[in-house]
């Protein structure tokens, strides 16, 4: 099985990905680490040098290669599930459970103020309240794709073992 975790910037996806994918002993990959190891450059000099459309072919041609490993747990970037034909292809490849982990408008924006400046699409907004507006219509949009995922956990409130707790008890 392949487990591929979804969600907005700051829900907690490598955390969670990292510790469910100790306690059922399967690899762990981040996407966006992947993708970095690959452009021999971080995210935010992706965005800097090239441009997002540059950034989602490559998040594109990573996941189609990540998704071919058995036996992970995979963490995909806040985007990954919303480009081009990405959805389609992880909800059709065989033995792939999407797990969505659903943060409140709130709770994104208390965690993602303190973690902004390697996020290329959120690092240049000032406030709390131009990052909560922000994040309110960005979910809206995103919302649609995320919540096509085969399980769904709200995270609000949970510590990391808890959430990873709540999807065992989901799969099996
Ligand atoms: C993005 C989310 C980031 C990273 C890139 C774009 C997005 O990943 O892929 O900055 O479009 O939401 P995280 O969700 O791990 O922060």
């Amino acid at each position: 099985m392949t487990l591929i975790l979804v969600g907005y910037m700051g829900s907690g996806k490598s955390s969670v990905g990292k510790r469910m994918a100790e306690l059922i002993n399967y690899d762990f990959i981040d996407l966006d680490d992947y993708i970095e190891e690959k452009a021999e450059m971080s995210i935010k000099e992706i965005f800097k040098t090239r441009n997002e459309i540059f950034f989602r072919k490559l998040e594109h041609t990573s996941l189609k290669e990540v998704i071919e490993v058995n036996n992970a747990v995979i963490a995909l970037g806040g985007g990954t599930p919303c480009y081009g034909i990405n959805l389609s292809l992880i909800k059709n490849h065989p033995n792939c459970k999407i797990i969505y982990l659903k943060g409140s408008i709130k709770s994104l924006t208390t965690r993602l103020s303190s973690e902004k400046e390697n996020r290329p699409l959120i690092a240049h907004l000032q406030t709390e309240g131009a990052l909560l507006e922000f994040i309110g219509k960005h979910l809206f949009e995103r919302a649609p794709f995320y919540e096509q995922s085969d399980i769904i956990i709200k995270t609000d409130n949970l510590s990391v073992d808890e959430v990873v707790a709540s999807i065992v008890l989901e799969l099996f």
